[in-house]
């Protein structure tokens, strides 16, 4: 027997939820399929993507204040801004730039660093990361600046190892580089602690935090975490391919990204590489509305927030307790399963579902993480991910560099879902 939570509200809605997303049972060819790649990027909202075609046809390129077109791409640049300042409990907009991707972010923030990291400085990543948090620091620090670049390790089970992270952190120690949860084995990393404890070594120590795993599933709070600057990616909270950078404003002020002459040495624009991409941020404005579209749905008619932030609050952590029913019923599962074919890695104890998200790596013996995959596609349609998921260190120390199986669920799924790719395992690991 496996236990059930109380039907939470987002149980109820998740008809509602499904509906607004029109790949959410089929693939671009229009096959039948389950999909369980939300790690690699979740879904698309339905609004996101009709803003995206909006956008694109009928946006002025250009945003300016003489005629009303370029008024009205000035004005959706705002706006965004502040809608993001609110998703991350921001202080202001004026703290938001957008990117390719978050992982060119963090390569113009390693470059922008220049001349405020202390001549002296060492730099802290971990081995929990994706390595778009790892390689801008080793490139542009160890490589290009010859700074001593220490590595924090995983424990046995596949979380990070917060006493060793603690252990290379010195006086010294000018920046850690860390994620808020592992796209690799779900595990969630205490932020609040870690960062209060690695201050206490190095009171000046910056800390750059990578969300884009953790974003689609729980509250992220910048000014909670203390953190000093984070990134996180519109396609991994249901609109479109786009990075996100927040920095706290006074820091940013100091730095020196690429920047042509041209472009003004203010926020938020100096991070900016090129003109924006109107039709992404018009997505990322509807993927974000749909948040709070679910807050609305989810809190019920009388319900009164504060502000926008902390309706943002209100449905991630919402979001976050669905997500941890569904990811307890997951492990309960996999206890069922055979163990000698059927292997979990992470955290797999179900009482202990609030330290992860929804995202297993797993593996079937016998088969590599490629035939795995074929398998749950060919015989019920599952869509999952094989391969490292750019977390390189994570599968090397699971001891499968070749690559691993990762399901990854999201709030869109239910527990029909999980019972569909827990008998797809059943027959696959009997
Ligand atoms: C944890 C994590 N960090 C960073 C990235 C890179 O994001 P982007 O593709 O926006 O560069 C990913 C992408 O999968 C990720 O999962």
């Amino acid at each position: 027997m496996s236990t059930r939570d109380p039907i939470h509200p987002l149980e109820t809605l998740n008809p509602k939820v499904r509906a607004r997303f029109p790949m959410i049972d089929r693939d671009s060819r229009g096959e039948p399929r389950v999909y369980l790649n939300t790690g690699a990027g979740s879904l698309t909202v339905d609004t996101a993507a009709e803003a995206a075609r909006d956008a694109q046809g009928r946006l002025n390129p250009m945003p300016g204040a003489v005629v009303a077109g370029e008024a009205e791409t000035a004005a959706l640049q705002a706006r965004v801004r502040d809608l993001v300042a609110d998703f991350l409990h921001a202080r202001s907009g004026r703290e938001i730039s957008f990117h390719q991707s978050a992982t060119a972010a963090l390569f113009n923030l390693a470059f922008g660093l220049r001349g405020i990291l202390g001549p002296s400085a060492n730099l802290v990543v971990t081995d929990i990361d994706h390595m778009a948090n790892v390689s801008p620091w080793e490139t542009v620090w160890g490589e290009g600046h010859g700074r001593e670049v220490r590595r924090a390790r995983l424990t046995a089970e596949g979380a990070l190892d917060v006493d060793h992270l603690l252990s290379l952190v010195d006086a010294r120690t000018g920046l850690l580089a860390m994620t808020s949860a592992s796209n690799g084995t779900g595990s969630i990393v205490p932020l609040r602690e870690t960062v209060a404890a690695v201050r206490q070594k190095s009171p000046a120590c910056l800390v750059a935090l990578d969300a884009v795993h953790h974003a689609p599933h729980g509250v992220l709070d910048v000014q909670a975490s203390d953190a000093d600057f984070l990134v996180f990616s519109g396609y991994k909270v249901f609109g479109p391919m786009l990075g996100v950078f927040w920095g706290k404003a006074g820091l940013l002020e100091k730095l020196h990204p690429y920047r042509v002459e041209t472009n003004k040495d203010v926020l938020p624009g100096k991070f900016e590489m090129g003109m924006l991409n109107n039709a992404s941020l018009a997505s990322l404005e509807a993927a974000l509305e749909y948040l709070l579209w679910l807050a609305d749905l989810a809190a019920g008619p009388t319900a009164v927030f504060s502000d926008r932030a902390s309706k943002f609050r209100f449905v991630m952590a919402s979001i976050a307790e669905y997500e941890s029913g569904l990811t307890r019923h997951v492990l309960e599962g996999f206890r069922r399963l055979d163990a000698r074919h059927f292997r979990c890695f992470g955290i797999s104890d179900p009482a202990r579902s609030g330290e992860r998200v929804p995202t297993f790596a797993f593996d079937i013996g016998g088969l590599t993480a490629t035939e795995t995959k074929q398998r749950l596609w060919a015989d019920a349609g599952i869509q999952i991910a094989d391969g490292n998921h750019y977390s390189a260190a994570v599968v090397r120390h699971l001891g499968r560099p070749e690559g691993i199986c990762r399901a990854s669920f999201a709030h869109y799924d239910n527990y029909m879902t999980v019972e569909l790719f827990l008998g797809a395992l059943g027959r696959l690991a009997a």
